[in-house]
C-alpha cells in the first residue's frame, strides 16, 4: 500500500532537524512534519529566509513549534558552530534530514577547498551528522535520511580528483554527490546495525520535484522543457517531500533503503521503495568514500 501522510500518529515531543527547509522539498518537509506535532528546528543558510518561510509554515499551523538554526552547509567552520548552538540547546534529536542541496552552479572551491556542490551536499552534512549523532535515541523510530537523486545513477566516485580540480563538469560533480549522498544513507546503516543500534540511516530521492533547484540550469532549455518533457516527469514540491516524509517518519521503514516515487521512471507518484543503482552498493568503495569525507572533514563518529 502506498504510503501516506494520514496514517502517521501525532508526533508530539518529538524533534527533527531538516536542513535548507526554507525551500521546495525541505518547506513541504518540516511543513508536513508540523502538521504532526513535531518540533522543527529548520537549519537554513539565510536567516531572513528561514524566518520568512517559518512565517508561512506558522500561517498554515499556527501551533507548530518551529526554531531557526543557522547553517552554511558548504563550511565546515559553520557546520562545527551550529552544531554546537544546537547541543547547547538540546539533549536529544530523533530525526536528522541531511536535504539542503544545490545543482549544477559554475566552479567554486569552497574556504575548505572544497568544490561547491560537494561542499554543500556531502562534506557538510557528513560533518554535522558526525556532530549530531550522540545525541539520537537508540530506538527504531530514530532517523538520519540522505536526499539523493535519481542522478545517483549516473553518478562515480572519482577519488582521483574528487573535488573537480583538474577538471569540472558540474553535471558530473552532481551525480557524484548525489551517489555520495546514498552510500553515506548505506554506509552509515551498515555502521549503526555493526554496532548494534536501532538508529536507521537511509535515503529519499523526489524524482522530478517542481522547486528552485535548477536555478543555474538555462532558463531558455527550462522554459523549453516545461512546454514539453516536464509536465510528464515532475510533481510539485510537497509530492517529492512524501519519500523524505516515509523515510523518517513510517514505521514501517527500513534503514539502508531508499525511497522515491514509484510512477514513470520514477519520476513522480506516490512513494515507496526506489530503484538503487548497482554499483551505488559498492560496499568498498563506500568505506573508502566514508574515510576520505573523514579525513577531508575531521568528522568522527561515536555510535
Ligand atoms: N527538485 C528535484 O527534482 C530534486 C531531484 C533530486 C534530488 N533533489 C534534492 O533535494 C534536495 C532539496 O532540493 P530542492 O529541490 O528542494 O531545491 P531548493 O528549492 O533549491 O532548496 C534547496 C535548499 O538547500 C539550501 N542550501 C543550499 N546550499 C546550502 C548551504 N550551503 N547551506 C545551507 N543550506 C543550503 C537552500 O538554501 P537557499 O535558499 O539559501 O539557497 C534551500 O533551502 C537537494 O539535496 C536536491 O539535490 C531534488
Amino acid at each position: 500500500m502506498a504510503f501516506n501522510m494520514d496514517d502517521i500518529s501525532d508526533q508530539s515531543g518529538r524533534l527533527a532537524i531538516v536542513t535548507g527547509s526554507n525551500s521546495g522539498l525541505g518547506y513541504e518537509t518540516a511543513l508536513a512534519m508540523a502538521k504532526k506535532g513535531l518540533k522543527v528546528v529548520m537549519a537554513c543558510r539565510s536567516l531572513d529566509k528561514a524566518e520568512a518561510e517559518k512565517s508561512h509554515i506558522l500561517a498554515e499551523v499556527p501551533n507548530g513549534d518551529l526554531e531557526i538554526l543557522q547553517v552554511d552547509l558548504s563550511k565546515l567552520a559553520s557546520v562545527r558552530n551550529a552544531a554546537e548552538e544546537f547541543r547547547s540547546k538540546h539533549d536529544k534529536l530523533d530525526i536528522l534530514v541531511n536535504n539542503a542541496g544545490i545543482m549544477f552552479p559554475p566552479y567554486l572551491k569552497t574556504e575548505d577547498g572544497f568544490e561547491s556542490q560537494m561542499a554543500a551536499n556531502c562534506f557538510g552534512h557528513f560533518l554535522f551528522t558526525s556532530l549530531l549523532i550522540d545525541l539520537i535515541p537508540d530506538s527504531p523510530d530514530s532517523r538520519i535520511t540522505w536526499l539523493s537523486s535519481s542522478a545517483h545513477k549516473t553518478g562515480k566516485i572519482n577519488f582521483e580528483d574528487i573535488n573537480f580540480e583538474k577538471k569540472y563538469t558540474k553535471t558530473v560533480s552532481y551525480g557524484q554527490s548525489k551517489l555520495a549522498c546514498l552510500m553515506y544513507a548505506l554506509e552509515l546503516d551498515r555502521k549503526l546495525k555493526t554496532a548494534g543500534k536501532k538508529i536507521k540511516s537511509n535515503s529519499a530521492h523526489p524524482g522530478g520535484a517542481d522547486t528552485d533547484l535548477s536555478r543555474n540550469m538555462s532558463q531558455w532549455i527550462l522554459g523549453l522543457m516545461k512546454y514539453t518533457i516536464l509536465p510528464f516527469i515532475t510533481h510539485s514540491a510537497a509530492d517529492g517531500a512524501l519519500p523524505t516524509l516515509e523515510a523518517t517518519l513510517a514505521l514501517t521503514a527500513e534503514g539502508g533503503q531508499y525511497y522515491g516515487p514509484q510512477g514513470f521512471l520514477e519520476m513522480s507518484g506516490p512513494s515507496g521503495v526506489g530503484t538503487i543503482a548497482k554499483h551505488a552498493l559498492d560496499i568498498d568503495i563506500s568505506k573508502k568514500l566514508w574515510q576520505i569525507s573523514e579525513k577531508l572533514t575531521g568528522a568522527i563518529f561515536h555510535l
